[in-house]
């Protein structure tokens, strides 16, 4: 059974950390669910929902910083989010994403920033973008005992070198899709992500690699899914890729949220009595000495992420 009770019979115990070898063993098996995550919260939820994999993407610049593109993002900001989302993983793998120009420039810069994501961000694998040219950087940082993950076809981050966000691997271009994951199977990766190229080539680069491929916008052929958690949630509404299915509305019920505090707060409907806490009946703290214990707050009516310690 993969799920968040796979390896707990009771809904208390935690569940097991999913790792890279059983990643790995699930090629041509259960499809992999995999999910960006950016923040504690929202990693909770994913992990709760069943999510194998928690990503944080570089996507980060554009959903969570308001970029144009993933370009702008440091491997401090990768870090930062990654501390956020390894404490909410309990389940899930975590997997930190190599920034722009954090590993272009040699093999030793590569495996010099993928330690700093293992050792400063909380990951547990790192992922990054290109094929054959960074074939040699993986191989420095899988023997170094990172465990690395791939990402072909549509790279974001060469954006501007492929003018613009588009399908790769169309026609004579497919060649190079494939022996570029067979470069990176060959050099180590544990799993390739496959973004955006035509599904019967999705399908035979996944025939042609022994390691699980993780599609998005490459059909269903693939050994597991990625999606943009805010793309998956209906959240993100200035882009809308063919491929990224909402599978809920949340950008509708929020701001339906927002609009109904808004109205309350405006109204003084909120807050009511049962949102407030005891009244302190200020003639009768008048005429009593005051006490320590008086001035102290129910602890039970204060939310666990108030208290301090
Ligand atoms: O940065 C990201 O979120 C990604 C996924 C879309 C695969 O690389």
């Amino acid at each position: 059974m993969y799920g968040p009770t796979a390896n707990g019979s009771g809904a208390n115990r935690p569940a097991a950390k999913v790792t890279v070898p059983e990643i790995r063993a699930r090629k041509g098996g259960p499809p992999i669910a995999m999910i960006t995550a950016y923040d504690f919260t929202m990693a909770r939820l994913l992990d709760e929902g069943g999510a194998d994999i928690l990503l944080v993407g570089d996507s980060l610049g554009m959903v969570v910083q308001g970029h144009s593109t993933t370009l702008p993002v440091t491997v401090e900001d990768i870090c930062y989010h990654g501390r956020a989302v390894a404490r909410g993983a309990r389940r899930a793998h975590v997997v930190g994403d190599m920034p722009f120009m954090s590993f272009q420039v040699s093999a030793a810069q590569a495996l010099e920033n993928a330690g700093k994501l293992m050792k400063e961000g909380g990951f547990e694998s790192v992922k990054l973008e290109g094929g054959e040219e960074v074939a040699e950087h993986v191989r420095r940082i899988v023997a170094a005992g990172i465990p690395v993950m791939g990402h072909v076809g549509l790279t974001p981050q060469s954006v501007h070198a492929m003018g613009g966000f588009k399908v790769q691997g169309k026609g004579d271009d497919a060649d190079r899709v494939l022996s570029d994951a067979r470069a990176l199977e060959e050099a180590g990766c544990y799993a390739i992500v496959l973004e955006a190229i035509p599904p019967d080539l999705a399908e035979e680069v996944t025939a042609s690699v022994q390691v699980p491929t993780i599609g998005i916008g490459a059909g269903k052929g693939c050994d597991g899914q990625v999606l943009v958690c805010y793309d998956l949630l209906g959240m993100y509404r200035d882009l809308k890729p063919k491929f990224a299915k909402r599978f809920a509305e949340a950008g509708d019920v929020i701001v339906g949220a927002v609009r109904a505090y808004v109205d309350e707060v405006q109204t003084r409907s909120f807050p009511g009595p049962e949102h407030s806490f005891k009244p302190n009946n200020t003639q009768a703290r008048r005429s009593v000495p005051r006490t320590p214990e008086r001035d102290v707050i129910d602890p039970d009516e204060i939310p666990p992420h108030w208290q301090t310690h």
